[in-house]
């Protein structure tokens, strides 16, 4: 075993290397230590893997700092909270945690993948009694450019009904529902799915969707129906310093299907512009003008978030 705690790194640990590749290995983050991917276990009675019963969070991190941090966090315990799932570490555990994978790893821009379950007890539906500890598991991968073809050419979408639960507020781990339109979106040749619901758009199956109509950005409301993307508020914010106008209200498939653009959101998709929807062009079939001021309003926000360093201050 190759286990290894914070103190390590400060005495220079150097990334894990895989005995069957030869090749560096990814760290990860297990109930308080750090290992080698290939040594993290839990045990099969773990609520996530029995029940998904869990939530989890993606930050992504461009040259060592992570991107909207605060708010990630935040959404993190918001979720833990609708859970009732015990916050298992402080701010402070948290964003050692991630300072930690994203010093162990080389890669230039990196996305941690924070995850928390129930945790381990006899299979049974109710919550186990008191002194059954969160799993508390992190991750850090490669987060590799979005492809300059998608950015300058667009990607193509399909739309689907929402089958999901009434609880996409929640960033949980139980996921099928997702899972499943994202690979109907793939068997079509598609890149993502635009669902509805009762004629409304939702979301993508993991990613939040925007809609240029009439020179304006439209975005569904932020309620339990999606989940409300990190970078829901950062558009936000861009569209008010860029003079986009903005409005949040629910937006009929009519609406979506003659839309002028529209765009797709995530952290590891950044924005990109949906140009083919069910295999039509949207609008005029390349990236549009609104696509293009947030695109390049999203790429200065990247890099302005050095500008504070990281981690910050105990
Ligand atoms: N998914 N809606 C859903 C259902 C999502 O899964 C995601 C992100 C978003 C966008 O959220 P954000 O802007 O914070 O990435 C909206 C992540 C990337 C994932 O599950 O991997």
């Amino acid at each position: 075993m190759s286990k290894s705690t914070k103190s390590d790194l400060a005495q220079g640990a150097v990334q894990a290397m895989s005995a069957e590749t030869g090749q560096p290995e990814q760290t990860v983050y297990l109930n308080g230590e750090f290992m080698p991917l290939s040594e993290a276990r839990i045990p099969v009675l773990d609520r996530g893997f029995i029940f998904g019963d869990g939530v989890y969070d993606v930050v992504p991190a461009y040259r060592g700092v992570p991107f909207r941090w605060p708010q990630h966090l935040a959404r993190l315990k918001r979720s833990l909270g609708k859970v009732r799932i015990e916050n298992p570490l402080d701010d402070r555990g948290w964003t050692d945690v991630v300072t930690e994978l994203l010093v162990r790893h080389r890669w230039d821009d990196q996305f941690v993948y924070l995850h928390v379950t129930r945790g381990v007890a006899r299979r049974d539906h109710q919550f186990p009694a008191e002194g059954v500890r969160p799993t508390v598991f992190a991750m850090s991968s490669e987060f590799k450019p979005v492809s300059r073809q998608a950015i300058e050419k667009g990607v193509s979408a399909i739309t689907l009904p929402d089958e999901r639960w009434l609880h996409c507020d929640i960033k949980s781990t139980s996921l099928l529902g997702n899972v499943l339109a994202r690979q109907t979106a793939a068997d079509a040749g598609a890149l993502e799915c635009l669902m509805f619901r009762d004629d409304f758009l939702t979301e993508g199956s993991s990613s939040n969707i925007w809609v240029v109509l009439d020179g304006k950005l439209l975005a569904p409301p932020r309620d339990t129906l999606i989940l409300e993307g990190i970078r829901y508020g950062l558009l936000e914010e861009l569209t008010r310093s860029r003079g986009v106008p903005f409005e949040i209200r629910r937006i009929r498939r009519a609406e979506v299907v003659s839309a002028d653009e529209l765009m797709v959101t995530s952290a590891t998709k950044e924005i990109l512009p949906i140009t083919t929807l069910d295999g039509k062009p949207v609008g005029t079939g390349v990236p549009g003008p609104v696509y293009r001021e947030l695109f390049a309003a999203y790429q200065e926000g990247k890099a302005k978030s050095h500008e504070k360093g990281w981690p910050p201050p105990a």
